[in-house]
C-alpha cells in the first residue's frame, strides 16, 4: 500500500537582507523553525534588479563546520576563498562548498553583472555536517548547469532539476557528506507527479513560485512546507493557472547537538570558542 507524507507546517519565510543590503526571503530559521535537521538555513535571495556598479552581496565572512550551497537562477555570482579558490557561478549552476575546517570567502555578483546590471536570484541552502567531518579540509564542487540532470514527465508537464540525489531515475552528479535530495521542481497548471520521499528523512518544500498542493495542503510562493513522517511517498501538483516551481529537499538527520553562532556551526560551547579563536588568529586565512 502506498502511504503518503502530508504537510505537518507550513512558514512564511521572512523578508530581510543580508551581506551588503541583498534583499532576501529567509524560510529559516525563524522563531517558527530553528532548523530543520540536518538543515539548518534557506534564503531565496532576490529576485534583485541590480544598477551598472551596484555590488549587492556577501563581503568576506568565514565559515567553519558544516555546507554552504548556492543555486542560482539567474545573474552570475563570483565567489573568492582565503585559499586561493576562485569561481563564478551562471544562471543554473551550482556550488555546494564544504566549509568543514574553515575558510574566509565572499560571494559578490560576477564582473559582467556588475558592469552591465541584471538580475540577481538564487538559493543559498546550509547543510550540517556531522561531527566526523566538521574539520575536513574544504572541499568545492561547483557544477555547471549542462551537467545537472533535467527529467520530464511523460506528458512533459512536470520538469525535475536532479542537483542532489535521484529523482524519476536521474541521480544528481553531486557528491553529499550525508544522503541528501535536492530538486527544484516546474508543474505547468494542472498537472501532478508522486515521488518517493523515506520516512527516514527529515523533509520540506520551498514554494519559489505559484502555488503547489502538497498531498492536501496548498502552499504558496516562499513558505516552507515541512512534511510529517506519516509515509514513504509525497504528491505534488499544480492548483493553479501559471507554472508553480518548488524546492524539495530531503536529508537524513544527523542526530547530534547543533551549537551555531553566526557562521560557525559546531557540537559545543567549547568548539565555537575555538573556532572564533582560529579566525580571529587567521588560520582559517585572510581575504582582503
Ligand atoms: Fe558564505
Amino acid at each position: 500500500m502506498m502511504t503518503y507524507r502530508s504537510v505537518a507546517h507550513l512558514i512564511d519565510a521572512n523578508p530581510t537582507s543580508d551581506g551588503d543590503g541583498l534583499a532576501l526571503h529567509r524560510a529559516f530559521p525563524n522563531p517558527s523553525l530553528r532548523e530543520l535537521d540536518p538543515f539548518l538555513l534557506l534564503d531565496h535571495l532576490g529576485p534583485t534588479l541590480l544598477a551598472p556598479g551596484e555590488a549587492r552581496g556577501f563581503p568576506p565572512h568565514p565559515h567553519r563546520g558544516f555546507e554552504a550551497v548556492t543555486y542560482l537562477l539567474s545573474g552570475e555570482m563570483q565567489h573568492r576563498d582565503s585559499w586561493g579558490n576562485h569561481g563564478i557561478l551562471g544562471p543554473g549552476d551550482v556550488q555546494w562548498m564544504t566549509a568543514g575546517s574553515g575558510l574566509v570567502h565572499s560571494e559578490q555578483p560576477g564582473e559582467t553583472l556588475m558592469r552591465e546590471g541584471g538580475t540577481l536570484h538564487g538559493f543559498q541552502l546550509w547543510v550540517n555536517l556531522p561531527k566526523r567531518r566538521k574539520m575536513q579540509a574544504p572541499r568545492y564542487q561547483d557544477t555547471r548547469a549542462a551537467s545537472i540532470p533535467v527529467v520530464r514527465n511523460g506528458d512533459g508537464t512536470v520538469t525535475v532539476k536532479v542537483i542532489a540525489g535521484e529523482a524519476m531515475g536521474a541521480s544528481g552528479v553531486i557528491d553529499t557528506e550525508i544522503p541528501i535530495r535536492y530538486l527544484h521542481i516546474t508543474l505547468a497548471p494542472g498537472s501532478r507527479c508522486e515521488l518517493p520521499l523515506p520516512r527516514r528523512d527529515h523533509a520540506f518544500a520551498f514554494v519559489v513560485s505559484g502555488e503547489v498542493d502538497l498531498n492536501g495542503t496548498v502552499a504558496r510562493k516562499n513558505q516552507t512546507a515541512i512534511f510529517d513522517r506519516g509515509g514513504e511517498n509525497v504528491t505534488i501538483s499544480n492548483p493553479g493557472v501559471a507554472d508553480a516551481e518548488l524546492l524539495l529537499l530531503a536529508g537524513e538527520p544527523v542526530g547530534e547537538q547543533v551549537v551555531r553562532y553566526g557562521p560557525f556551526v559546531m557540537n559545543s560551547k567549547a568548539e565555537i570558542v575555538q573556532a572564533m579563536d582560529d579566525f580571529r588568529a587567521g588560520r582559517m586565512g585572510t581575504l582582503q
